[in-house]
Formats: C-alpha cells, structure tokens, sequence
C-alpha cells in the first residue's frame, strides 16, 4: 500500500466532553514508535447526535474509533458484530470498519485494565476488589478480572444499576453488590473508581473507613493533577495510588492492534507521557 493511502486512514476518539484527551497524543507515539501512519483526532459530539456523526464517519473516510464517556453502552446498537469480550460487557470502545462498510465492536478497556494493574503491582488473584460506578465503565472491566478469580463487591450511587450489573455477570464469578452504608466495617485489597464523577470535580460519596495503607486505589479517570477521588484516598491514608492514564495507554494499544495488526510497546509510551507531565 503506498504511503499516500496510508496517510489517508481517518481515526478518531468520540465523546463529551473530549477537551482534555491525551488519545491523540498517545496514538502519535504510536505510529512514530511503529512506523504506521493515522490520522487520530479527538472529536466532541453532542449527546443526541452521536449514532449520526458515527454513521457519517465511517460512510466518508473513517477506519477507526475509539468510544469513550458517554456513548460506550450506546454504540452498541450501530455495530454490526461484536467481539466476544464487547458481547459479555455490553459496552464498546473501539470501532473497526468491515467489508461493505460493516463495522466491528470491541472493548479493549478489560485488558486495557487489568495490564496496567499488573505493571503497578496492584493486583492477584484472589484479591477483593470494591468497584464504585455501574455505567459502561465498570462494565468493561468486570469481566477480566473475574477471570482473575478475584471477588468484586460493586456499590453505586443508584444501587439498582449496581443489582443490575451482578446479575449479568454473576455467572462468571463471584461478583456482589454492596450498599455505602455497610462499606464501613469491610476491607479491600484494591478500590476502583469507575464514575465519571471526576469530571465534575467531584469523588462518590463514601465511608472512608475502609481505605487503610495496604488498599490499592485506582481511579479509571486521569487528569494532569491528582484526581478528586486519588486526593480523597490519599487523605484518608491510602499510599499506592493511580489514575488511568496507563490504562489508556493499553486500551489504546489493544485498539491499535485491532486496526493494524501490531502492538505499540505500551511502556514505552507511559514513560512519554509522564516525562512529558513533569
Ligand atoms: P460511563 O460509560 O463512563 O460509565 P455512565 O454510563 O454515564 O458513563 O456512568 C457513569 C457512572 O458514574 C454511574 O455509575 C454514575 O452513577 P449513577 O448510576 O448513580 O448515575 C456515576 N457517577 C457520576 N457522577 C457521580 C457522582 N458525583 N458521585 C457518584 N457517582 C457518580
């Protein structure tokens, strides 16, 4: 294929608000690190529209996408196929166009996760995990970590979504629902935050009595200071924290893969951006 038609590969990041991605910077590494060119914008869609902007992309001149907050559940109706682990969470994050402009759905924010949390040493099998949130987010990553044997205890602000959510995945492993208020008198070895209350410059509203030293805290979100949630952790007495960004960087890597055929060296572009923070 020539280097024109290679430049002319359109991908993008879809969602709201989008301002602060860092996906098209982490999507530049990629290319320069792997020597594949695409075009990767990040690209702000109003909540009603999202169905038709995507349909409009990938009818002219899209290849790719990627899905983020809030349109992962949403998606789901536009595509075509799913992939096994998009089918078991029922949330989308990358798109890839098909023959006949049929497009594929997957969800690479699973192992996006659970690769990140093995780099920071924050998780093993058998651990107890809290998930906070019950939106496309935390559905994406309950999977795999099942897999990994660990317990899931899941609290929501609308508990009934919590409910929903152990029922769906409850044949895969142990996986309960877990009200605020008897959060109290329990312990995890990891807590994840998977709202999307960083956004609003706010973290769930929860007893803190459960984070002591040896809790890992892991908020899904990012942002160039500490995330609300983190600040919260770290004032409670947590010490191992982390946000998502290496996490984006898997997804990303994983979407990468999907598209190309080849996997971008996923620490290589962590230490890139975190060079690149300070
Ligand atoms: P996503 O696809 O990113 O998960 P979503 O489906 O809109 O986005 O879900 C957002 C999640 O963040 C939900 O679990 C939401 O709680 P509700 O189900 O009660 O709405 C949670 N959330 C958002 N803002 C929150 C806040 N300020 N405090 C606690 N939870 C919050």
């Amino acid at each position: 294929m020539s280097l024109i038609k290679l430049q002319e590969k359109k991908f993008a990041v879809f969602g709201n608000p989008i301002n602060h991605s860092q996906s098209p910077r982490i999507h530049q590494l990629f290319s320069y690190h792997t020597g594949i060119m695409q075009d990767y914008k990040a690209i702000c869609v109003p909540v009603e529209k999202i169905l038709d902007v995507i349909f409009d992309f990938f009818i002219n001149y899209g290849q790719g996408a990627n899905i983020t907050l809030p349109f992962k559940e949403k998606i789901i109706t536009c595509c075509n196929t799913l992939t096994k682990r998009a089918e078991i969470s029922g949330s989308v994050n990358t798109l890839k166009k098909l023959k006949k402009n049929n497009l594929l759905g997957d969800n690479t924010d699973g192992i996006g996760i659970v690769n990140d949390l093995q780099r920071l040493n924050f998780i093993k099998i058998h651990d107890k995990i809290l998930l906070i949130g019950a939106g496309g987010a935390a559905k994406g990553i309950i999977e795999p970590l099942l897999s990994l044997k660990c317990s899931i205890f899941i609290t929501n602000r609308t508990m009934s979504k919590a409910e929903n959510i152990v029922e769906r995945f409850s044949y895969i492993g142990n996986i309960s629902s877990i009200d605020a208020n008897e959060l109290k008198n329990k312990s995890f070895n990891l807590i994840i935050n998977a709202t999307s209350s960083g956004i609003n410059n706010l973290y769930p509203d929860l007893p803190h009595v459960m984070i002591n030293p040896y809790t890992n805290c892991y908020d899904m979100s990012y942002q160039s200071t500490i995330t609300p949630f983190l600040a919260w952790c770290k004032s409670k007495g947590a010490i191992n924290i982390a946000n998502g960004i290496g996490m984006l960087v898997s997804q990303a890597a994983y979407s990468f893969l999907l598209w190309h055929g080849v996997l971008p060296s996923i620490n290589k572009v962590i230490n890139i951006l975190q060079l690149e923070k300070n």
